[in-house]
């Protein structure tokens, strides 16, 4: 029973959970999906997958991106970046949706598949749905050999190490890190990201870890914040732009492993139904850090506080103006717009994980919940 105890706490590196291990093994994860790829010394970034496939990047009329779940956002994520670097339109696709539609796809299309296992069932039949159209697969897994890895025409893999909590959370810093390395890549080629903007992300992305890593000290005074919010049976999620796919990833995250009713929702849509909800005890976490729609989230705060919603706030080091509107602030280093769910999204997965940890969940095997759905 004893050695049982000690292999399994080996097994966690000491952590009480698989997931608290992961999402502190992130600043890690998130090097070594850069690792080969961002060199920083030589000024260029590398991707051994698309090298043969430059030119399709380069003439895509478009780019599909399927997924499920957790990789779904990170393909939102991906959806600002492609467009914003690239300029390539893209759309983001549940694949579960996709696979029974009968989409428009040509020869002249890329679709990224995501996938952390690889094995997912849905998003594997819709690559297989898309090859039989003509279109060019290309594949982001973390683990090696999956059926999705080699069902895919080529790929970039993620190199996250295992993810065993079924919350996925350092497989989604690892999917938007190799996601954004792609966009700068195929923007730069495409001359839609300059030189000295291209270098500019470059040395910011490098710094990505260590921000990280100090978002990651947060984590005594989230575990406070979910003390207060442990109880309740509904919580809001909002942001705007690159921080509205991380408001559905913090939903999500809350969902699945505390059972507490979440909906992330963009910030601005609000007032077309869900600030109906607002009342003293809806807690709201607004993702609200400085970017270009910054002063706009601001007011979204304003309509949520006219409401007497309990504001929680993820903001910028050093923002003056958010914290008295809040009742909790919690602050996260500055980073370039294009790069911020890297770090907004580290102080969600440890609101979820201490809040499903005091309402005494099962964290790492969450009920009804498989790591990978293997059935359609
Ligand atoms: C995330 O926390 C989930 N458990 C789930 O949504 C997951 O992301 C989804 O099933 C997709 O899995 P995949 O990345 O292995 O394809």
């Amino acid at each position: 029973q004893k050695l049982e105890m000690e292999l399994d706490s080996i097994e966690k590196g000491g952590y009480e959970h698989f997931m608290l291990k992961e999402i502190f093994e992130q600043p890690r994860s998130i090097l070594d999906s850069m690792r080969g790829r961002l060199e920083l010394v030589a000024g260029h970034l590398n991707m051994g997958g698309i090298r043969a496939y430059e030119r399709k990047f380069m003439n895509a009329d478009r780019i599909i991106i399927v997924a499920c779940g957790t990789s779904w956002h990170a393909g939102l994520v991906a959806e600002y970046l492609l467009e914003d670097l690239a300029r390539i339109p893209v759309e983001v696709e549940y694949a579960s949706e996709f696979r029974y539609r009968n989409p428009v796809i040509t020869e002249r299309d890329i679709v990224i598949a995501i996938s952390q296992s690889g094995e997912t069932a849905d998003t594997l039949a819709a690559i297989e749905l898309a090859k039989s159209k003509g279109a060019t697969i290309f594949g982001i897994c973390n683990v090696v050999g999956s059926s999705i890895a080699r069902a895919t025409d080529a790929g970039a893999y993620t190199h996250a190490g295992p993810e065993i909590g079924v919350a996925s959370t350092k497989a989604f810093t690892a999917q938007v890190t190799v996601l954004t390395i792609l966009a700068m890549i195929v923007g730069h080629k495409r001359g839609t990201l300059s030189d000295t903007r291209l270098q500019e992300l470059m040395v910011e992305l490098g710094s990505i870890p260590a921000k990280v890593e100090k978002a990651l000290l947060l984590n005594d005074e989230i575990e406070l914040i979910a003390e207060t919010f442990k109880d309740v049976p509904n919580f809001l999620y909002l942001g705007r732009g690159y921080n509205f796919p991380v408001a559905l990833e913090g939903a999500l995250k809350l969902k699945e492993i505390s059972y507490i009713h979440a909906e992330g929702y963009p910030a601005a849509e609000m007032k077309h139904g869900p600030i109906a909800l607002i009342d003293e005890n809806m807690p709201v976490v607004v993702i609200a850090t400085k970017d270009s729609s910054y002063e706009k989230v601001v007011s979204n705060i304003q309509e949520v506080k006219a409401r007497k919603g309990r504001i929680i706030a993820v903001v910028t080091e050093g923002d003056t103006v958010i914290p008295p509107m809040a009742e909790f602030v919690i602050e996260v280093p500055a980073t370039s717009e294009v790069l911020v769910p890297l770090v907004s999204v580290v102080p969600l997965q440890l609101l979820s994980y201490h809040i499903a940890v005091l309402r005494g969940c099962n964290v790492d095997q969450p009920r009804n919940l498989a790591k990978s759905v293997t059935v359609e």
